[in-house]
């Protein structure tokens, strides 16, 4: 990487949308420079005065964010054309990577757009809860103590474990494909996420979600649980939709090894559907 000189003002090109289902547009924003911002100081500071290069006042554009540390994802939007988390995309390293001097925002790709920066990763979630990925809990009764994780168990454990469920993976990869259910008129929130939720069971659950699954079969109590995970990656959308493209992993923030998890699953799947098959 170069350090160039830096310019006076930053140029920020924003792919807006005041909807969803409502059709892009790009608008431009020229703020002057400051060292050591980042996209998310750049976005706050367009928010306090909503005014394009050509001073036409506009309503502020809308972007996610929590944590400020790249931990909780949400801030995840596709930068100069590379997915990735907002919070942590420095204003002086883009302006060195991107000759132009322009630096672009864009929401990801495979996810509806809320508005703007924004986007609905409730499939994220969804894909989640397809695999289990979680460690039961007692129920109304104590259930008596699990077995124990080994130290080793857990170094293998922790690296899996990082997944902040940004999309990073899910919007590099070519066989995850948006799925957009757009609300009915007259039809009530309820039948909508029912609707929503059904799309998102035969879809492709995604790197993250394989990857779960890996943790917690691997997890002493999530084993419990074990069968009803491969099954999982079984069904229509599972692991065998995965073409090994390897985008996954290039693009993890959290360096997880999707593709390392993904070939032990598929190893466990290849056993489990053969002793399904005797039994
Ligand atoms: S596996 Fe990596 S890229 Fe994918 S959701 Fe988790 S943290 Fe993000
Ligand atoms: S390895 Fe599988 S999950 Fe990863 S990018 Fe390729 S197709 Fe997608
Ligand atoms: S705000 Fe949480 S990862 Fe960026």
């Amino acid at each position: 990487m170069i350090a160039h000189s830096k310019p006076s003002v930053i140029k920020i090109r924003v792919k807006r949308q005041d909807g969803p289902g409502q059709a892009p547009y790009w608008q431009h924003f020229d703020i002057p420079y400051e060292a050591n911002l980042n996209i998310i100081s750049v976005l706050m500071k367009i928010a306090a005065t909503p005014q394009t290069r050509d001073g036409k006042s506009v309503a502020p554009v809308a972007w996610d964010c929590g944590c400020l540390e790249e931990v909780c994802g949400a801030c995840t939007m596709v930068i100069n054309g590379r997915v990735r988390q907002s919070c942590s995309a420095l204003i002086d390293r883009l302006l060195d990577d991107a000759p132009s001097g322009e630096i672009v925002l864009e929401p990801m790709s495979k996810f509806p757009v809320v508005r703007d920066l924004v986007v609905d990763r409730a499939r994220v979630f969804h894909s989640l809860k397809r695999v289990k990925a979680w460690v039961s809990v007692d129920g109304y009764y104590d259930m008596g103590p699990g077995p124990k994780q080994s130290r080793a168990q857990q170094e293998a454990a922790y690296p899996l474990s990082e997944c902040m469920s940004c999309g990073c993976c899910m919007e590099a990869c070519p066989q995850f494909t948006k799925v957009e259910i757009e609300q009915q008129t007259g039809e009530s929130e309820e039948e909508y996420q029912k609707r929503q939720a059904a799309a998102h069971d035969v879809a492709f659950i995604g790197p993250h979600a394989i990857n779960q699954a890996v943790l917690f079969n691997n997890n002493p109590t999530g084993q419990f649980a074990k069968g009803k995970r491969l099954d999982a990656l079984m069904e229509p959308g599972g692991l065998q939709v995965c073409g090994n493209a390897q985008n996954c992993v290039a693009v993890c923030p959290k360096h997880i090894p999707l593709t390392t998890s993904i070939a032990q699953a598929g190893r466990a799947v290849t056993v489990h559907a053969i002793k399904k098959f005797f039994e």
